[in-house]
């Protein structure tokens, strides 16, 4: 018989944090005073509208046709076909269906999977800064150590130099992403030859994390790594189906890597995730094969960036390039002295638009008097923001 008192038996053990510096986030406060105040919320990334409904037939006929059950581990063939000439229609390069390219639950779950695959303990991994926040405690988690190098302040463009120094021995693995959260710049061929240049003598292995591939405006290309074989030979291409399709909450996205580094990738993700849910990838497999529906998204976006800028146009808020992606950076140095977080809980509680602290996606944080819009937005959603910004 057990003579302890039942407060001391029945106890939940107390373990030390693997991710201590991880709290709740500034995406998740934003969005819970825009919602509060009623505030037009601009700040998360996605969507508020809905997808293509070819895309959710798709999906269904998938459903009530009985294809329910586990695909392969490695994604639905047809799918994986249908990635495997999308990049090679697009970028040039022909990557095997069968050994190099995986299906995953999102950009997101990608993402951790290279960098567990290859990063070891004390391995350090160069993240240019501002950047996505899954990143860090992605590494983190594998044991790694992130090293932050800025892009340079005022056009974020890639600053080699510093990336040059920042490599040592221990440098296992570079993420670059391009079109570019949360700046909206993209990188030129340029910076490919010079990144393809940098890393020639290294071992170096590239997270390209390309998941607004299809938003780049003005007539540029995406410079995927795919285009440069350099590049490519090192690089996990990593986009998203959720951000191509409007599909966000659905979570499927893919990699595509040499085999070598594929296998490595696949061995985590047949021990983590196993297979993606199989009826949207036979939806999305049938909707791809229609290019007009990745190939229109940039035409699309830039109607709705073009809609949005001409509104801010009118404030004293300063427009910063938008050359990529679904965001619009403004500098409110004009409106107000506050610090980058308190514009944006001031801009959501009294102007009503919710809106993101560039210094979020800075390690430690960074000043420069910036926040970040997302316009995938309705029209009307964007006029009703724009008719509250006009205020400023
Ligand atoms: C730069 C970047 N990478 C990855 C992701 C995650 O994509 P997914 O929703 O497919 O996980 C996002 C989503 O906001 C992103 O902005």
């Amino acid at each position: 018989m057990n003579h302890e008192p039942a407060s001391t038996r029945v106890r939940t053990p107390v373990v030390a944090s693997r991710l201590p510096k991880v709290g709740t986030t500034i995406f998740t406060v934003m969005s819970a005073l825009a919602l509060e105040r009623g505030a037009v919320n601009l700040g998360q990334g996605f969507p508020d509208f809905d997808c293509d409904p070819a895309l959710l037939d798709a999906v269904n006929n998938a459903m009530r046709t009985g294809l329910n059950q586990y695909p392969p581990m490695a994604g639905v063939p047809t799918l994986r076909e249908a990635v495997a000439r999308k990049i090679e229609a697009l970028y040039g390069r022909a990557y095997d269906v069968g050994t190099e390219i995986t299906i995953t639950a999102g950009a997101t779950q990608a993402i951790l999977t290279a960098i567990l695959a290859i990063v070891h303990p004390g391995d350090e991994v160069i993240l240019l800064d501002p950047c996505y926040d899954s990143y860090e405690p992605n590494i983190v988690m594998a044991g790694g150590v992130p090293v932050h190098v800025p892009l340079m302040p005022g056009t974020f463009a890639p600053d080699f130099a510093r990336i040059a120094a920042a490599i040592t021995h221990k440098t296992r693995a570079l993420v670059v992403n391009t079109p570019h959260n949360p700046s909206a710049t993209v990188w030129s061929a340029q910076d490919m030859q010079r990144l393809a240049e940098l890393l020639r003598s290294t071992d170096i292995v590239l997270i390209a994390d390309e998941v607004y591939e299809h938003m780049v405006f003005d007539d540029r290309l995406h410079q995927s790594v795919a285009r440069f074989p350099e590049l490519a030979a090192r690089a996990f291409l990593i986009s998203s189906f959720g951000k191509t399709y409007h599909v966000t909450g659905w979570k499927v996205a893919y990699a595509a890597a040499p085999a070598t580094l594929m296998a490595e990738f696949r061995k985590v993700h047949q021990f983590n995730v196993f297979t993606v849910n199989t009826p949207m990838q036979h939806g999305l497999a049938r909707f791809m094969a229609e290019p007009s529906h990745h190939l229109g998204l940039a035409a699309f976006y830039q109607r709705k960036r073009d809609l949005f800028r001409a509104g801010l146009a009118a404030t004293r808020l300063r427009l910063l390039p938008s050359q990529g992606s679904y965001f619009q950076c403004v500098d409110y140095s004009a409106v107000s002295d506050k610090t980058e977080e308190a514009f944006c809980r001031w801009l959501t509680t009294e102007i009503g638009v919710a809106a993101i602290p560039l210094s979020a996606f800075y390690s430690g944080g960074f000043e420069q008097k910036l926040a970040r819009f997302c316009f995938a937005k309705k029209d009307e959603t964007l006029n009703l923001a724009l008719e509250r910004l006009a205020k400023l």
